[in-house]
């Protein structure tokens, strides 16, 4: 039998719930995971309450179905347990586009700076950082800092400037963005939004300014699902990543939910690259082989631990 026979062979599903109890893992995916790991997985979330996951489970080994930032955050957090990550490669434009050595001249050159800095980003950011945040707990975190601290806020410009005009705050941004969310086209969503008249764009705090500020509603993945739950609207253009709209479909199956398009008609610029290169199989492979696993360096983990503490404790 060669290697793709074997493949097409191999019952993924089940093979994933029989490690799942062998291992006494935990499945925790994101909501831009492909639908299939989403419906295998033990909690589906946003970046908070999966770490917020990740740091209580009983379980021996954490498999982390979505980008490295996550996984190593699930490490930090909980270093006595395995986590498995699909696939290594999953990073993330924000945490790369953002080095520690970079980050470290940036906050030396504003030493009264308090630095907060997004979930996605590396550990070795997070260890030089002051305070961790996800999109869903920024502004209740900035909102607690003394209006006379000034700060840097890293790595997303776009959720950065719109937590300014959130906050009031005047904080520095380091110039990093997303490339899912910055690719959504403002003239398609006009378009969009007069052919469907009725129809509410709700939006990742990750999207552009020009897209926010058309927005009817944004908030972080978890708060956007909460959102067309209660909301009475038929209809919604998602301006956010696509594996999303499962769990709305799930939630809501009388409702339509359009992705929001890019310019470029050729791309499937709201499908994060990192985000789905985990797939079912290698999910059960790396469940098989207990591998790739994430490794951190005690010292590091310990630095980095503190600013996501106090990420939890304010949030
Ligand atoms: P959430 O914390 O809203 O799930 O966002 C994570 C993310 O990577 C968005 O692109
Ligand atoms: Fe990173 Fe953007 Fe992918 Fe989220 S959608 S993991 S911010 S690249």
């Amino acid at each position: 039998m060669n290697e793709t026979t074997l493949s097409v062979a191999v019952d993924y599903k089940s093979e994933i719930l029989k490690l799942k109890r062998q291992l006494n893992a935990v499945i925790l995916a994101h909501y831009y995971q492909e639908s299939e790991i989403q419906d295998i997985a033990d909690f589906v979330g946003d970046s908070l309450e999966l770490a917020k996951i990740a740091k209580s489970t009983k379980a021996d080994v954490i498999v982390f179905a979505g980008v490295h930032f996550m996984a190593e955050t699930a490490k930090i957090l909980n270093p006595e347990k395995l986590v498995l990550l699909p696939d290594f490669d999953a990073s993330c434009s924000l945490a790369d586009g953002c080095p520690a050595d970079k980050f470290k001249a940036f906050k030396e050159l504003h030493p009264d700076h308090l630095a907060i800095t997004y979930i996605n980003s590396t550990a070795e950011v997070k260890a030089l950082s002051d305070i961790i945040c996800t999109s869903s707990s920024a502004e209740k975190i900035i909102n607690q800092i003394p209006k006379e601290q000034p700060i840097l806020f890293s790595p997303d410009r776009n959720l950065g400037k719109y937590l300014i005009k959130k906050t009031g705050r005047n904080m520095l941004l380091w110039d990093g963005s997303c490339i899912v969310h910055e690719t959504f086209s403002e003239r398609k969503i006009i378009e969009l939004k007069n052919k469907f008249p009725d129809a509410k764009l709700i939006s990742h705090p990750e999207c552009e300014e020009a897209i926010l500020v058309r927005s009817d509603y944004i908030g972080s993945t978890s708060k956007l699902l909460s959102f067309i739950k209660e909301d009475s609207s038929k209809q919604y253009i998602v301006a956010t990543e696509t594996g999303i709209i499962h769990q709305m479909k799930k939630a809501e199956p009388d409702k339509e939910f359009i992705p929001a398009p890019s310019e470029d008609e050729a791309c499937v610029c709201n499908n994060c690259p990192y985000m789905k290169l985990n797939t079912m199989e290698k999910l059960y492979l790396c469940m098989k082989n207990k591998y790739p696993q994430i490794i951190l360096d005690e010292d590091l983990r310990k630095k980095a631990l503190l600013p996501i503490e106090k990420m939890i404790l304010m949030s």
